[in-house]
């Protein structure tokens, strides 16, 4: 068996992604470890999922910092000290430094609740929402220096419903995004992904040739 891949991974909030990967790993379905949870919030309850599995945790308050580089310095050196290998934000609410990002190349991934390149940032059920979109989705892509605009991964897809309110879109979208993550990890870990610039291939992956209309075409 390969070696298991050492993630640490960054939080904000509740850490249902978090959970996602902690389940795969203990299921035996992702060859991976978590060596490090951070969170920038002393409440997020992703906190409380490390602590119960076990997996050591860390608040660093950016607040407490004088500046961005000077918080993610000390990520960096929390990360450094538990050898990790793929940086994974998953609701994480911070923008990281070009510092940060030149300390892992290729190396940090990320989650985002759309199928970019449509909607990056933040509301983005509610902007989806907003334009009559009928199909929204989620993402996962390497992290790089702009927001939300590094090259793709593997992406979901889900339809949007005329009664869809931004939250029960998000639950929807959520619930694939808990797929797709550990997918995207256990790629990683496997040393499937071939990067080519912005193109991201998948070695053995298979394609979906499987077309989607919503509303659906009349019988
Ligand atoms: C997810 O919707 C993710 O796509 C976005 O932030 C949310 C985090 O949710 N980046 P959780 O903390 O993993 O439950």
């Amino acid at each position: 068996m390969a070696d298991l891949l050492t993630l640490g991974v960054l939080i904000s909030g509740s850490g249902s992604n978090l959970q996602s990967i902690i389940d795969q790993i203990e299921r035996g379905a992702l060859n991976a470890r978590i060596a490090s949870v951070i969170s920038n919030n002393s409440e997020a309850y992703g906190l409380t999922r490390a602590q119960k599995h076990g997996i050591p945790h860390t608040v660093l308050n950016h607040q407490d910092f004088e500046n961005r580089e000077d918080f993610d310095r000390e990520m960096l050196r929390v990360l450094t000290d538990a050898g990790v290998e793929l940086v994974v934000l998953a609701g994480f609410m911070r923008i990281l430094s070009p510092f940060f990002l030149r300390a892992f190349p290729d190396r940090i991934i990320n989650i985002h609740p759309a199928l970019l390149p449509a909607f990056p940032g933040t509301h983005v059920q509610q902007k989806a929402l907003d334009y009559g979109v009928r199909f929204s989705g989620c993402t996962v892509h390497f992290v790089d220096e702009g927001v939300d605009t590094g090259p793709i991964i593997i992406q979901a897809v889900v339809p949007v419903f005329a009664g869809d309110t931004a939250q029960t879109l998000a639950d929807r979208i959520l619930k694939e995004e808990h797929k797709i993550y550990p997918q995207a990890i256990r790629y990683f870990a496997d040393g499937r992904i071939v990067k080519n610039g912005r193109r991201v291939e998948i070695r053995d992956a298979g394609s979906q040739d499987a077309a989607l209309c919503n509303p659906p075409l009349d019988r």
